[in-house]
């Protein structure tokens, strides 16, 4: 028995569509009915109703050690990909909980079931910079810095849980994807830049970034599983590219126009403390938060020369997935 985490959300539900190709049965856990229905919307969006069935649901939230115990009974192998994806500053407190007490309840629950490989979804904001400004690799030190986010923080903390563990004696592998894109539920996670895109956004910010699509990511976390690789960490990223070519080839997927003016810092801030007060003032939750202005004006690169090498993998293009994907969005919205 395989048992996922996540699997409403845009990791968790492809992975999901790809585990249940094979035998071996699969567990996925989930907070409430409409997590089903998100990831049902992805089965249905690529004709994979049936399939779908092959699931079997089991309610449980990665705080709960006790759910958590009576999930993990028969499981062999654990695919650990829930977590709060959130860069709004409101939202410290909560990341912190679920991302490192969650990770760290998922992983002792693991040792204590005995689980034989357990799979965790890192991310890039746990992979540090080099002071040369060139391009990060698994081997760069993270640190914390002043305009280091929650997210990355409680990221790195997550990982360090998953090592200890790994010291511990549960076999582990992370991967650490930069941003990806896929098709799911556009109002949360990186889906969220096809619906600003799809909403018409006149702006696209200065900075460049990693992309990765979906498909690549469960794929390989799959072929890690399958493999003797066990206590190391994978960067999975396609291509380091500028927002202006992603927002492009978004615009270009959803049939819409592509941001045409460049952003600059004065706006994103004036635009930041608009949102504020309209929040202030109970109006609108704010949207865009400090950390997202400071990514969206970075230039961040990252090599995929180790997963490429270990094991024989290419990477789709972001071009191309993001105009599949817009496609797809089109017809589900
Ligand atoms: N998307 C990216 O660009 C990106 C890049 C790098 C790394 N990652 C990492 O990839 C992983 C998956 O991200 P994603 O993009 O798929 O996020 P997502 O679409 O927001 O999905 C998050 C998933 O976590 C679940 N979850 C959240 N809190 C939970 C809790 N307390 N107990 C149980 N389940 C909980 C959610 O369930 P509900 O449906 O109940 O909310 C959902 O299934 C995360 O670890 C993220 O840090 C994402």
């Amino acid at each position: 028995m395989i048992l996922v985490s996540g699997g409403s959300g845009l990791v968790g539900s492809h992975l999901l569509r790809l585990l249940v190709k094979d035998e071996e049965p699969i567990r996925a856990i989930y907070r409430s009915k409409s997590s089903i229905e998100k990831c049902r919307k992805v089965f249905d969006a690529y004709g994979e109703t049936n399939a779908f069935k092959k699931i079997e649901w089991f309610q449980a939230d990665i705080l709960d050690i006790p759910a958590l115990e009576d999930a993990f009974k028969g499981v062999k192998k654990v695919y650990h990909s829930a977590a709060m994806v959130s860069f709004k500053d409101k939202d410290h407190q909560q990341l912190f909980k679920v991302n490192i007490e969650g990770t760290a309840n998922m992983v002792n629950v693991s040792l204590q079931a005995d689980i034989e490989k357990f799979c965790f979804v890192s991310s890039v904001a746990a992979i540090g910079k080099y002071r040369d400004e060139s391009c990060s690799d698994e081997d760069a030190l993270w640190q914390k810095e002043a305009s280091t986010s929650d997210y990355s923080i409680s990221k790195f903390t997550a990982e360090n849980e998953v090592w200890r563990a790994a010291a511990e004696g549960l076999p582990i592998v992370i991967v650490n994807p930069s941003t990806i894109i896929g098709f799911g539920d556009w109002n949360s996670s990186s889906n969220t830049l096809f619906k600003k895109v799809n909403e018409g956004l006149p702006f696209y910010p200065p900075g460049s970034n990693g992309f990765v699509a979906v498909d690549d990511v469960v794929e390989i976390m799959i072929k890690l599983m399958d493999s003797e690789i066990s206590n190391e960490r994978f960067i999975l990223s396609a291509e380091n590219i500028t927002y202006q070519s992603l927002f492009s080839f978004l615009a270009q997927g959803l049939d819409k126009k592509p941001p045409q003016y460049k952003l600059n810092k004065w706006m994103a801030v004036s635009y930041l403390w608009f949102e504020r007060l309209i929040s202030l003032m109970g109006l609108k939750r704010t949207s865009i938060s400090r950390a997202n202005i400071r990514t969206a004006f970075s230039n961040r690169c990252y090599k995929n020369e180790k997963v490429k090498s270990t094991l024989g993998i290419e990477f789709r293009s972001i071009e191309q997935t993001a105009k599949d994907c817009g496609k797809l969005y089109l017809k589900a919205n």
